[in-house]
């Protein structure tokens, strides 16, 4: 079922007004900003930058992320391009993807799925210039090779270089939201391991990451030759055992993604799972706090872009569901949180840049606290896109007809 079938008059027209708006500060930042890219407000709304170059390692105060967001301002460019026309934004990009190419061979992080899969793909999507899909290749070479194999399974290491033991042991919930630069290299060469480490991954996730209430640990630390868990815990959460949205919306995306890629049945109906746990944490406002589970509520930040990120998972889970009334459901979801988002969330002050408001990039680390952060613009006018200009953006495969249940 098309998400799209069931936008009302009024939503199509506040959707294109968050496109319009998008077009416009695209163009107006991308004039600004030279060759930083943007990745949170700072306290007085402005983009705070770094160069793309800057790849994520251990640093005196842990694990430092780099620049994962680069490919988000790409994917926005492009987004903004294929809503207005604007062949500027589209040489914006172009010239963009070049500042980030070098990123294709970062051994880093598990964050390469996210800066190519948000830039490249489109791109090559958008423009057909074959380029654009050998670069995300590229990546996507580079996070096979993140593949650690035990005894129990294989998965992809989250932080830092294997040769690590830190980076080696280290899983993610964001990985599963980073697996769909694996399913597309898969479905873009036929070349099957891309797709097996991916539901590999995902079923190693299922196991050690989500609680019997279906609830995720943000963190997990592996022995990685027996794939045993070693512990639970969080990084950017409240606590080891809290509930981190963003995390458990990265979990739906990714295992939305999975089903689509492995259709395993297995995978579709964790989603869900998922996804009903998001919602039975959500108050009346829709968006959730940075931790469902931060004992300060009702005296902490929001995480709009967990909202954006989970009401994405909902049309992406609406597609694929075989039952038509379930595809309603999880459709009417979706449009409920995109709704909340537009009413209460969108940026309507000229000088906080950025579209939405009230997204939390690290409480711990105090870094983009009740700011806009790039994916959460970026997961928000994804889904925008994906209801208003279907099949323009990105490209939606068929599902798989056999498969196995897990
Ligand atoms: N690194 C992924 C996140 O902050 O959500």
């Amino acid at each position: 079922m098309s998400a799209a079938a069931s936008l009302s008059e009024s939503q199509c027209a506040a959707f294109a007004r968050v496109l319009d708006l998008l077009a416009e500060r695209m163009a107006a930042d991308e004039a600004a900003l030279g060759d930083a890219f943007p990745y949170v407000t700072g306290p007085s709304g402005a983009w705070k930058t770094m160069p793309a170059t800057r790849s994520a390692g251990y640093g005196p105060n842990g694990w430092d992320h780099g620049n994962w967001f680069c490919g988000f301002w790409i994917g926005l460019l492009l987004a903004a391009h294929v809503h207005s026309g604007d062949a500027a934004l589209l040489g914006a990009a172009r010239r963009r993807l070049d500042l980030i190419r070098p990123r294709a061979e970062d051994p880093n992080t598990h964050d390469i799925g996210f800066i190519f899969q948000s830039s490249a793909i489109p791109a090559c999507h958008i423009t057909g210039t074959r380029a654009y899909a050998e670069l995300a290749l590229r990546a996507a070479e580079r996070l096979r090779a993140r593949a650690v194999r035990t005894k129990a399974g294989s998965y992809v290491a989250a932080w830092g270089p294997l040769d690590d033991p830190r980076g080696r042991a280290s899983s993610a919930i964001d990985t599963m939201a980073n697996l769909p630069l694996l399913y597309w290299a898969a479905a873009e060469t036929g070349d099957a391991s891309f797709r097996d480490l991916g539901a590999a991954h995902a079923r190693m996730t299922a196991g050690a990451f989500v609680r019997p209430d279906r609830s995720t640990y943000h963190a997990v630390e592996y022995d990685p030759e027996s794939g045993v868990k070693r512990r639970g815990f969080t990084f950017q959460g409240a606590a080891d055992e809290s509930c981190w949205p963003r995390g458990q919306a990265w979990a739906i995306k990714g295992f939305a993604a999975s089903a689509e890629a492995d259709a395993d049945a297995g995978f579709f109906a964790l989603a869900e799972g998922l996804g009903r746990y998001f919602l039975a944490r959500l108050d009346a406002g829709l968006v959730p706090y940075w931790d469902f589970d931060d004992p300060a509520i009702p005296a902490a930040p929001r995480d709009s872009s967990a909202a954006a990120i989970a009401a994405s998972g909902f049309l992406d889970l609406a597609r694929l569901s075989p039952d038509p009334a379930r595809a309603a459901e999880w459709d009417a979801r979706g449009l409920a949180l995109l709704d909340a988002l537009v009413r209460d969330y969108l940026v309507t002050e000229e000088d906080h840049r950025g579209i939405l408001k009230h997204g939390c990039y690290s409480k711990p680390q105090g870094e983009g606290v009740d700011s806009a952060v790039l994916f959460g613009d970026f997961y928000f006018i994804e889904a925008l896109v994906k209801l208003l200009h279907p099949g323009r953006f990105a490209p939606e495969r068929p599902r798989r007809s056999s498969g196995r249940v897990a």
